[in-house]
């Protein structure tokens, strides 16, 4: 069987694609002994990783300059491994269609490099069959080879959370699919040298594919209904949050909180599904009215800042407004996504240009994608409004005296400080006199 030889060291396994997903998987593989070949079609990113650094953050630099994984840019090496693990990215088009391109290249180049008796494993999120109706045929042609006969496939999700540094690849449940019983066995027992939580033996890759893509439409749905929950206890002038913790009282209130849903996973999968569901003639109902209001959300946080400054008597042109976080979520560098530039756009709407600060965030990515550059912390001064928008680490101990020298010398009741995830305690800002708004 593949998995004795794999872990007998006399057959590699590959990762394809080493971003937030790949570079973990390929590091963890490689510590418990595995022969691991490491490809990126990005030559730089290679080239970065070579020299010790890992700017995702995921596994840190002395992870990647101790590990025995060989990275290469270059497609051939591929033909020296038997198991492939492929996790390239699946984003969606501006029109919510899914963007196989990724994909479809990975599998292009792994067909060009494809040997008998080898597995392909995906890990990317897709919509059930993209594996097998699009990947496979791709795999086909360009090895010349044939599925079931000369090489097989499996699917198998991936649900670690990055900047999340208690649930790790080797600690959540891995769900492990394939075309059949034998590739299924192959396919859990590699995995389950790096998990040590265990594998849980989908039906069929269908079944796997299916299941992460709900998993994230799920949390996405939750929100959802959270923020449209926010948009109504606003109206009334209650707070959402002191409502949640009432409700969440109860034993079986799912726990959940408003917020931007950003990034290349939970706001981008539903779509994924909904496009499935469209091509076969339903249209989604409740999964695509979840993905309209989380949309929207950036938009209605800047209007509630915008309403909060007019109160104050602020003028709204003139305004100094600054962001603090600027990622799609916290602890992690990644802006790709991020809804706060939703925030920044509707501002800009107004004539509000806002200063933003981020020490967590990749600021060359943020200023590639969106033209954002960051300024210090410690320059933030003379605001009208300071938005707490992002909830790193790095925020967490700011106190009012620090919020005090963002803002104007002006009495507290022209101060705005939004507080998008409601860190920071509300009775105590209201109280000082404060105009502070959550979501
Ligand atoms: N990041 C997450 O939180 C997360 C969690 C679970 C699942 N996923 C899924 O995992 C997949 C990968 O996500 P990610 O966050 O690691 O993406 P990423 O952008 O961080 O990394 C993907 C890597 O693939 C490379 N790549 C692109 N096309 C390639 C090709 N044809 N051949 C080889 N390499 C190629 C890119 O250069 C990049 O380094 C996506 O489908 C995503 O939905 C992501």
């Amino acid at each position: 069987m593949l998995f004795e030889q794999i872990k007998r060291r006399e057959a590699s396994l590959s990762l394809v694609g080493l971003g937030y997903v790949g570079m973990p998987i390929a590091i963890e593989f490689a510590k418990r002994g595995v022969k691991v070949i490491g490809f990126d079609l990005n030559a730089t990113k290679i080239e970065i990783y070579k020299s010790g650094i890992d700017p995702t953050h995921e596994v840190g630099d002395e992870a990647i300059q101790s590990t025995s994984v060989e990275f290469t840019a270059d497609e051939t090496r591929l033909r020296a491994a038997k198991f492939h693990i492929v996790a390239v990215p699946t984003p969606v088009n501006d029109d919510h269609t899914p963007d196989l391109t990724p994909v479809e290249g990975a599998s292009q180049i792994l067909g060009r490099n494809l040997t008998r008796g080898s597995i392909v494993v995906f890990e990317s999120t897709v919509y059930p069959g993209v594996t097998e109706d699009v990947c496979v045929p791709i795999l086909e042609k360009e090895s010349g080879l044939k599925c079931g006969v000369d090489f097989k496939i499996g699917y198998s999700p991936e649900r670690i959370n990055p900047g999340d540094k208690v649930h790790r690849l080797s600690t959540i449940t891995k769900i492990v699919s394939g075309m059949d019983e034998e590739t299924l066995e192959n396919v859990a027992k590699v995995y389950e040298i790096v998990v040590d939580a265990g594998v849980h033996r989908a039906e069929s890759i269908k079944v796997a594919e299916a299941a992460k893509v709900i998993e994230n439409s799920q949390r996405d749905i939750n929100i959802a209904f959270m923020n449209e929950l926010s948009i109504i206890f606003g109206k009334m002038g209650i707070d959402t949050l002191s409502v949640l913790r009432a409700a969440g009282t109860k034993w079986n209130f799912l726990n959940f909180r408003p917020g931007l849903v950003g990034g290349h996973c939970i706001g981008v999968d539903p779509y994924y599904l909904t496009y499935k569901a469209e091509e076969l003639g339903y249209h989604s109902q409740i999964i695509l009215a979840g993905r309209r209001i989380n949309d929207d959300m950036g938009k209605y946080v800047a209007e509630n800042i915008v309403k909060k400054l007019i109160v104050a008597d602020v003028s709204i042109k003139n305004a100094k407004v600054a962001i603090l976080g600027f990622t799609f979520k916290e602890n992690c560098p990644d802006t790709r996504n991020t809804k706060i530039i939703d925030i920044v756009k509707e501002l800009g709407e107004y004539g509000i240009v806002p200063v933003i600060a981020d020490p967590t965030a990749d600021r060359d990515e943020a200023k590639r994608l969106y033209g954002v550059e960051f300024v210090d912390m410690d320059s933030i001064t003379g605001c009208d409004a300071v938005v707490l928008a992002v909830a790193h680490d790095a925020f967490k101990d700011l106190a009012q005296a620090d919020f005090d020298k963002m803002f104007k010398p002006v009495e507290n009741d022209k101060k705005v400080l939004v507080d998008i995830k409601g860190l920071l305690d509300r009775k105590q800002y209201e109280a000082a006199g404060y105009r502070y708004w959550r979501l």
